[in-house]
């Protein structure tokens, strides 16, 4: 019987990551290489849409936003899905790279989250009927023409067969197949932007509802040409994306592809699919399946994927293990044990947070000390590490004894601290 263990160093030589050495301290904690990229440890700051970009280009929010996640010491902070076209938007205020004089305003971001000692990675997406709303925060009604008077004028989302994805919107055109090449040729022009602002990841948005799973789900796609129908043509769009981005995105630079592993209530695309899906994206050169769930619902007995803590992992688990694929698992991660313990039994090769880190940006130097790390303040930058490493000292000794027994150097490090 193969062991989790050896599985995953098999699914390493496949995807041509590193071996892990046996280590006698965390998985979590361990570097990993991908392609020329080397990771400090696997947690992945998960992208998170922010609604705050302006003509598609990141603010000083997303600065802070994610500056704040790199300090906190995650090895990998994602930019949040950026669209590969302006009507690719989900929201006027949704990031995009669609025009060179963007670049700059991503570039600021990515230098940042270098500096602070992670690796800048990029989400890039395409909404397609899923285009033209509001925000969450508005639980994504439609834009109608009377939102044109705060500004924000609806537009004619796209999609493969002018199916649209929520009740109260018009239906989105339906693309032929000179607009699906146009598409595709979009997503490899973003993707040469990102690297040009010096994101070291990219990873192509397929999950949640957007334009890819729009194409793979039959729920989306009634196309009767080479786009739709059978699983192989469904999934035409998808791998031509993945290679035109791969084309795109310097060789030495790892691509990471999102998908949903099932679709919502009532879908039609299942695990089966994706297992098929991830094992093409595989020979296409993707070194990391993102495991994600959901985005469009429909009548079929499909249950919901129940909101458990990592409720993603099995997906992942069983992507990894059967299309022979390094994989990413998100979803209610939140304690250091169970992170460990997905790496560990072979689920997954990085761990991805979102909410958690909103709450908690510094959750993996608390994680490191969970989980006995050695020196768990080395993941933030060193002004930080110094100070905390010298205040835990200090408090060791401070706490235990009156302050004329202290001994003369803590005594010089308290008056200095
Ligand atoms: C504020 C917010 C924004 C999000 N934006 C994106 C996004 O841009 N792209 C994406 O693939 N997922 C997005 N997600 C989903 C997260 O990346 C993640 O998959 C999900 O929140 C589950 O992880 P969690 O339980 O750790 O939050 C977003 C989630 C949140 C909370």
């Amino acid at each position: 019987m193969v062991t989790p263990r050896a599985a995953m160093m098999d699914v390493r030589e496949l995807t041509g990551t590193d071996r892990i050495e046996e280590t006698p301290g965390c998985l979590l904690f361990a570097p990993l290489r991908l392609r020329s990229v080397t990771l400090r440890n696997r947690i992945m700051a998960s992208p998170m849409c922010q609604y705050a970009s302006d003509d598609g280009m990141p603010q000083d929010w997303h600065l802070a936003h994610l500056g704040r996640l790199a300090i906190g010491g995650s090895a990998l902070v994602f930019h949040e899905e950026t669209a590969v076209e302006a009507r690719g938007r989900k929201t006027h205020h949704c990031a995009g790279l669609w025009r060179d004089d963007q670049i700059p305003a991503f570039a600021r971001i990515a230098d940042l989250i270098r500096q602070c000692g992670a690796v800048p990675a990029i989400q890039l997406g395409h909404a397609g009927a899923k285009a033209s709303a509001h925000g969450a925060m508005r639980d994504w009604a439609k834009l109608r023409p009377e939102d044109a008077a705060d500004g924000l004028s609806p537009w004619s989302a796209i999609s493969p067969s002018g199916i649209a994805t929520s009740r109260d919107g018009p239906d989105p055109e339906t693309l032929d197949a000179a607009g699906i090449e146009s598409v595709i040729c979009a997503w490899g022009a973003a993707a040469a932007r990102a690297a040009r602002a010096g994101f070291e990841v990219l990873e192509i948005h397929g999950a949640h509802g957007y334009l890819i799973q729009q194409f793979l789900s039959e729920v989306t796609n009634r196309r009767t040409d080479d786009w739709g129908g059978p699983r192989e043509n469904r999934m035409r769009f998808a791998l031509a994306v993945t290679h035109e981005v791969r084309r795109n995105w310097p060789a030495h630079l790892p691509l990471f592809f999102r998908v949903s592993a099932v679709d919502g209530k009532g879908g039609l695309w299942d695990l089966d699919d994706t297992v098929a899906l991830a094992a093409e994206l595989r020979t296409l050169g993707v070194d990391m399946v993102d495991c994600s769930s959901g985005g469009l619902s429909g009548t079929s007995a499909m249950p919901i994927v129940p909101r458990v803590p990592g409720y993603h992992l099995p997906f992942a688990r069983a992507v990894r293990e059967r299309a022979g694929i390094a994989t990413v698992g998100v979803g209610l991660i939140r304690e250091p044990a169970q992170a460990e313990a997905a790496l560990r039994d072979g689920s997954v090769d990085i761990v991805a947070l979102a909410r958690e880190l909103m709450y908690h940006a510094d959750w993996p130097v608390h994680a490191a000390q969970a989980l006995g790390e050695p020196d768990p303040f080395t993941l933030f930058p060193e002004s930080f590490a110094f100070r905390l490493r010298r205040r835990e000292e200090v408090a060791g000794y401070a706490c235990n004894m009156p302050a004329d027994a202290l001994p003369s150097d803590v005594v010089s490090k308290i008056e200095s601290t």
